[in-house]
C-alpha cells in the first residue's frame, strides 16, 4: 500500500477541508438543533464534485477514486457528521451499485444527475423484521410484462425523504431464500413510492432517517440490476465499499473530539495549572490521536483494495469497526476532558457523542463486522 497520497487525492481532501470549515461550521451546530436537511450544502458539495468522487468523468462525476473519496468524507464529518453520511450514503450505497453493477445504459441514464447531486440517491435494504438478517427481505417484487410490482417496507433509509433514486431490495423468488432477492433502481416519483415516517434520533440530526412504503409500485424490467436473485450479492458488495464511507464519517468524529480536547485541555485551569499538564488527560490525548491515525490506515487500505478492483470485504469490515469504536471513545474521553461542561449544549463535544453511537449501528453493527471478519478469517486459515 502506498501512503503518498496523489497530488488529485490531496487536491480532494483540501477542498472538502476549506468546505468543512467556511460552510460546514455553523451548518453542523444549526441542523443538530433544527433537524433540517442541508440541502445548500449538499447543493454546494454537488457543484464542486463532491457528490461524484468516484464516478468517472465519462459519468459526470470527478473521475478519481475511493481514497479520495474516504478523505472527502472524513473531512466533512470533522465540522458536520450529518453532512458526512448524507454524502456517504448517497455515493457508496446509492451511485455504487449502478455504478459497479449496471448496464451502460443504467449508468448514461442515471450517474450523470447523481454525480452533480440533481438526484441524491439511498440504499432502501433494511426492513422492520430486516436489519442484521438483511436476507430475511419481506418486500416482494412479481414481474408483470415489461415491469415488475413492487410491495413492501423498509426502515431506517439515510436519504430516503430527499432521494430522487433509491436501490431497493425485493424477493423475486421467496423460496430461494438470499438467492431469491433482486434489486432494482427506482426513482422515488413513481407511483407507489411513500416516505411514511421519519425517525426522531439521538443524533446525525440533519441526516434523515425514514421509512418507505411502496404499494404497487410499478417499475420497469430495465430498471433491474444485473440478473433476478443476484441482489444480495449486490447488497453485499455495496456494503463493503458503504463501510469504508463510515468508517471516514467515524474518523472525522474522532478527529472534531480529539481538536476539542486538545484546545479545552490547555485552557481549562484546574489547580492552579492546565488540566493539559496532567498525566490523566495526556494518555486520553495520545490514546485517541493513536486511534485515529490506526482508524485511517486501516479505511484507506481497504479503499485502496477497492480501487484495485480487489476484495476488501475483511478490510471494510475492520475498518468500520475500529473507526466506529475509535470515534466513541474518542468521544466520551472529550466529554470527560470537558467534565461538566461536555455535558451541556454550549459545547460541540456533546453532539459529537451523539453522533459517534450510531456510527457503531449502522451499515452492519459492530458485532456484525466482527462476524465478517471471522469468516474471513477463518477461511483464509
Ligand atoms: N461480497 C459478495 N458476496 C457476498 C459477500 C460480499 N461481501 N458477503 C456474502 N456474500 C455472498 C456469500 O458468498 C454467499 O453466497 P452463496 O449463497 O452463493 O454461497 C451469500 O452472499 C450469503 O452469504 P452468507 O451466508 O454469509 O449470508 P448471511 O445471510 O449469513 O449474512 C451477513 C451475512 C454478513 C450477516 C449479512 O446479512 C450482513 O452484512 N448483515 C448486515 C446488513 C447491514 O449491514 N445492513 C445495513 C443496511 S444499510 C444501512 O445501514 C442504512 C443506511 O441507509 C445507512
Amino acid at each position: 500500500m502506498d501512503l503518498e497520497l496523489t497530488e488529485a487525492q490531496r487536491g480532494a481532501r483540501d477542498t472538502a477541508r476549506r468546505f468543512a470549515r467556511e460552510r460546514l461550521e455553523r451548518v453542523g451546530v444549526e441542523i443538530d438543533r433544527t433537524h433540517q436537511f442541508p440541502a445548500a450544502a449538499v447543493a454546494e458539495l454537488g457543484q464542486l464534485g463532491m457528490l461524484g468522487v468516484f464516478i468517472p468523468e465519462q459519468y459526470g462525476g470527478a473521475g478519481l477514486d475511493n481514497v479520495a473519496y474516504a478523505l472527502v468524507v472524513e473531512e466533512l464529518s470533522v465540522e458536520c457528521a450529518s453532512t458526512g453520511v448524507i454524502v456517504s450514503a448517497h455515493s457508496s450505497l446509492g451511485s455504487w451499485p449502478i455504478l459497479g453493477t449496471g448496464t451502460e445504459d443504467q449508468k448514461n441514464r442515471y450517474l450523470p444527475k447523481m454525480a452533480t447531486g440533481e438526484a441524491l440517491g439511498c440504499f432502501a435494504l433494511t426492513e422492520p423484521q430486516a436489519g442484521s438478517d438483511a436476507a430475511g427481505q419481506k418486500t416482494r417484487a412479481v414481474r408483470d410484462g415489461d415491469s415488475y410490482v413492487i410491495n413492501g417496507t423498509k426502515n431506517f433509509i439515510t436519504n430516503g425523504p430527499e432521494a430522487a433514486i433509491a436501490i431497493v431490495f425485493a424477493m423475486t423468488a421467496a423460496e430461494k431464500g438470499n438467492h431469491g432477492i433482486s434489486a432494482f433502481i427506482v426513482e422515488t416519483a413513481t407511483p407507489g413510492f411513500a416516505v411514511t415516517r421519519i425517525e426522531d434520533k439521538m443524533g446525525i440530526n440533519g441526516s434523515h432517517s425514514a421509512q418507505l412504503a411502496f404499494s404497487e409500485m410499478r417499475v420497469p424490467r430495465e430498471n433491474l440490476l444485473l440478473k433476478e436473485g443476484e441482489g444480495f450479492k449486490i447488497a453485499m458488495k455495496t456494503l463493503d465499499g458503504g463501510r469504508i464511507g463510515i468508517a471516514a464519517q467515524a474518523i472525522g468524529i474522532a478527529r472534531a473530539s480529539l481538536e476539542a480536547s486538545l484546545k479545552y485541555a490547555q485552557q481549562r485551569q484546574a489547580f492552579g495549572r492546565p488540566i493539559a499538564n496532567n498525566q490523566a488527560i495526556q494518555w486520553k490525548l495520545a490514546d485517541m490521536a493513536v486511534e485515529i491515525d490506526a482508524a485511517r490506515l486501516l479505511a484507506l487500505q481497504a479503499a485502496t483494495l477497492k480501487d484495485a478492483g480487489k476484495s476488501c470485504t475483511k478490510q471494510s469490515a475492520m475498518a468500520k469497526l475500529f473507526a466506529a469504536e475509535t470515534a466513541m471513545k474518542a468521544a466520551t474521553e472529550a466529554v470527560q476532558i470537558h467534565g461538566g461542561y461536555g455535558y451541556t449544549k454550549e459545547f460541540k463535544v456533546e453532539r459529537y457523542f451523539r453522533d459517534a453511537k450510531i456510527t457503531e449501528i449502522y451499515e452492519g453493527t459492530s458485532e456484525i463486522q466482527r462476524l465478517v471478519i471471522s469468516s474471513q478469517v477463518l477461511q483464509n486459515r
